[in-house]
């Protein structure tokens, strides 16, 4: 079963698996009624979106600017007010939201769906933070803190908004995946595993809710420009601490990495939400062919190699080796 498994993953298309999956577990059924029941598609003009994570400089704020300029009704959110004033002197709503809190959640579901009479279009889980350590020295309730953003932050929002997405009739749950959930990125494990846990959730969720033609896209990022970016934590008892300078340079100058400006991006990812079949998993975002090439042709350590050395690890391997003959 595994390897039928991975040969489906690898050369068909998810939707393939999507209707196996379905049709073994009963789903597909529903599905065709409610296809029949909601034959019209709304135009972007008359959809509702709500976006988690908006704050200034990031994805989330280019998305919304995006949706925005198309006619849609954007509800934009982020933790803080004061990080959206752009977006609101646009004419946008903005809420206040922090994704891991439920009583945060269900206050801005209650005031969306007083607004829009208890309907939304597009969920787009967009918030996230960066996590940047070696799995040797991983703070662990960081490591947590990443997941309850990444991972359980989205199910959370899902769970709230899943009556309103439903009687959309034609709706969309947007999750913010990464390449970093396929490439073995070293010193962002915690980051790497959450976004990962993103692309599975997508998977499975997609399949769940096809019945109530809710789709799922999983935006499968490359780099992006951004206006945060965290940096590398190396406690003093780290195995890493003899090539400090050099994995504070090389982890800052990657994760700062502004080669695709978020407008851009986010013109193209609002493009493919627009179409009636948006792909499930659409790949977007500097280095993300290149991802895609690696992860559907090459073998998992291929790109190892690479990264050692541009990570500057191989400099800690010739450290370790000079060490041991001076021992010798
Ligand atoms: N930029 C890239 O190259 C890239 C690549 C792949 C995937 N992504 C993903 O794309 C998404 C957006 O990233 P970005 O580059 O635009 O980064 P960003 O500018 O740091 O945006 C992240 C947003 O998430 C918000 N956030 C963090 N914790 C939150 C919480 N508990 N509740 C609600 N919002 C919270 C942040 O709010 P605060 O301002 O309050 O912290 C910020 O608005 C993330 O999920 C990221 O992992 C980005």
């Amino acid at each position: 079963m595994s390897s039928v498994s991975w040969f489906l993953n690898q050369f068909f298309p998810r939707t393939l698996l999507d209707r196996i999956m379905s049709k073994q577990f009963g789903l597909n059924v529903f599905s065709t009624q409610i296809k029949q029941r909601n034959p019209h598609r709304l135009s972007n003009q008359q959809r509702v979106v709500l976006i988690t994570g908006c704050s200034v400089g990031g994805i989330g704020h280019a998305l919304a600017e995006e949706f925005h300029s198309r006619g849609a009704r954007v509800f934009a959110t982020a933790r803080r007010l004061e990080s959206m004033r752009a977006l609101e002197e646009l004419g946008i709503t903005t809420f206040e939201l922090d994704v891991t809190s439920i009583e945060s959640i269900r206050k801005v579901h209650d005031q969306v769906s007083q607004l829009t009479g208890g309907r939304l279009d597009i969920l787009i889980n967009n918030a996230g933070r960066e996590c940047i350590m070696a799995v040797s020295d991983m703070d662990i309730d960081i490591a947590r803190r990443t997941f309850e953003i990444n991972v359980h932050g989205a199910i959370s929002m899902v769970q709230e908004f899943i009556q309103l997405l439903v009687a959309s009739g034609d709706g969309c749950v947007v999750n913010s995946g990464s390449i970093a959930g396929i490439l073995p990125l070293p010193f962002s494990a915690a980051y790497n595993s959450s976004k990962a846990a993103v692309h599975a959730l997508s998977n499975t969720l997609r399949v769940e809710l096809a019945p109530f033609n809710v789709k799922v896209v999983n935006l499968v990022a490359g780099e992006v420009s951004s206006s945060t970016s965290r940096p590398l934590l190396l406690p003093d008892n780290s195995i890493y601490k003899p090539i400090e300078s050099t994995l504070l340079r090389k982890c800052g100058r990657i994760s700062q990495a502004t080669v695709l400006p978020t407008a851009h991006y986010a013109k193209r990812v609002v493009n493919e939400l627009s179409k009636s079949k948006p792909k499930p998993w659409y790949w977007y975002g500097d280095k993300s062919l290149l991802c895609w090439i690696f992860d559907t042709f090459l073998w998992k350590t291929s790109l190892d190699g690479m990264l050692i050395k541009m990570f500057g690890i191989s400099e800690l391997a010739g450290l370790i080796q000079s060490k041991k003959a001076k021992n010798d």
